[in-house]
């Protein structure tokens, strides 16, 4: 058995980036028009009347600020309210396996690693644009891989703490050397922009990290790589089902007796219920999860938590430590990312990890739809 540990990460993040009072113009526009056109309709009683959201509400009930999204033009259109994100030919480059490789290279050079040196590729997202080929082997043609294994996989939000374990497993048994691990999220296809209840939640980015042999990491630091090793000491995997966060988009919609289309087919979610049942949740997993390891709350570092929502992370991080967190011990990057779903606590780890000290130990935390929830625990080893 050997051990593991994450060796670099890398983030890219679209161009766009829409604040909450362009989005909030943008819907409330679109609830004008249509409560206008409607307007004899809702007098009548035959539909409802769609109401207004506002900046305060957004980042009060969230902490949300602003999100990067792949296409804004389509989103802040009243008369698409949806990314426009052009079809592309079987024979180019596809969207996800494009906003992969950046990050990819990035970790890798973090790592001062070689494309080669990897053994295999996991691309673990809540949504692959297609069924097959599997995205994980368009990426590893991509970066001109040509050996080894790839393979998709999704827990929707905790996909990355699950691709985290599972590459953490093939490192330990001896199977590969070195997996890289990809989180391209394009949240906003699969986002109601017409609902007010959810319309400013996600963003779009991709984020990678190298999880390797912590021998081989430690080796190349000491030979004056860029140094940072995190040991992986171990993760914790929880899941029950919920039908709270659901997403009914599928194959199998057009064989139904009325094929359904449309975006009810895609998120939604009973966010009050979810906020009140994964809270506990989470907490328990994470202070069970330290206790497995002879470690207290407080000696944690930093928790770099799932960034759904700021006062989710709030709740969680004062039940685990039976006290308000600092501001550094579990940072938010939300605000500026809104919910990328299984890339948010890579985010975190990716932008909030350099000022550790070597021993200090860390949780990588995810939770979301299944419901699942993923616990890392690391300890910067150099
Ligand atoms: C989604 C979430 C931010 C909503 O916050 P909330 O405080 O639960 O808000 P609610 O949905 O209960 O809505 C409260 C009120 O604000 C209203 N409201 C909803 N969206 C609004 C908006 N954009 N602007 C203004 N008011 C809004 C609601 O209609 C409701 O009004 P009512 O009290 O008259 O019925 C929050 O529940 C959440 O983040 N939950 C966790 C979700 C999560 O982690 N999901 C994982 C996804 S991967």
């Amino acid at each position: 058995m050997y051990a593991a540990a994450i060796s670099g990460t890398g983030l890219f993040t679209p161009g766009n980036s829409i604040s909450n009072d362009e989005l909030v113009e943008a819907l409330n526009a679109f609830v004008e028009r249509y409560n206008t056109e409607n307007a004899a309709r809702i007098a009548a009683g035959q539909v409802e009347a769609l109401s207004p959201s506002s900046d305060d509400f957004i980042v009060k009930a969230s902490g949300i600020k602003s999100r990067y999204v792949l296409d804004k033009e389509g989103l802040l259109d009243i008369d698409r309210m949806a990314p426009s994100l052009p079809t592309r030919g079987d024979d180019q480059l596809s969207i996800q396996a494009e906003m992969a490789i950046q990050p990819s290279l990035n970790a890798l050079a973090e790592a001062g690693l070689e494309v080669g040196e990897i053994d295999g590729v996991i691309c673990a997202a809540s949504n692959m644009q297609r069924a097959y080929p599997a995205m994980s082997i368009e990426i590893q043609a991509a970066l001109g891989l040509d050996a080894g294994w790839a393979f998709d996989m999704n827990v929707a939000c905790s996909s990355a703490t699950f691709a985290i374990d599972m590459a953490a497993a093939a490192v330990r048994s001896g199977q590969a050397r070195r997996i890289l691990m990809i989180n391209p999220e394009i949240c906003s296809a699969h986002l109601n922009w017409e609902n007010r209840d959810c319309h400013f939640i996600f963003g779009d980015v991709c984020t990678a990290a190298i999880v390797e042999r912590e021998d081989l990491a430690l080796d190349r630091s000491a030979a004056g790589g860029d140094g940072a090793v995190w040991s992986i000491l171990g993760s914790k995997l929880r899941t029950q089902f919920s039908n709270n966060i659901r997403n009914n988009f599928g194959f199998l919609n057009r064989t139904e007796a009325e094929a359904r289309t449309g975006w009810d087919l895609l998120f939604k979610q009973e966010g009050r219920k979810v906020f009140k049942e994964v809270v506990p949740m989470v907490a328990d997993m994470i202070s069970e999860h330290l206790g497995e390891h002879d470690l207290a709350p407080d000696d944690v570092r930093r928790f770099w938590l799932h960034q759904a929502n700021k006062n989710m992370n709030d709740f969680i991080a004062k039940k685990i430590l039976g006290r308000a967190p600092e501001v550094d011990e579990a940072p938010i990057v939300l605000d500026e990312f809104a919910n990328t779903s299984s890339a948010g606590c890579v985010i975190a780890f990716h932008r909030h990890r350099r000022d550790l000290n070597v021993g200090d130990f860390g949780v990588l935390c995810s939770f979301g739809a299944g419901y699942s929830a993923g616990s890392v625990i690391v300890r910067r080893a150099a």
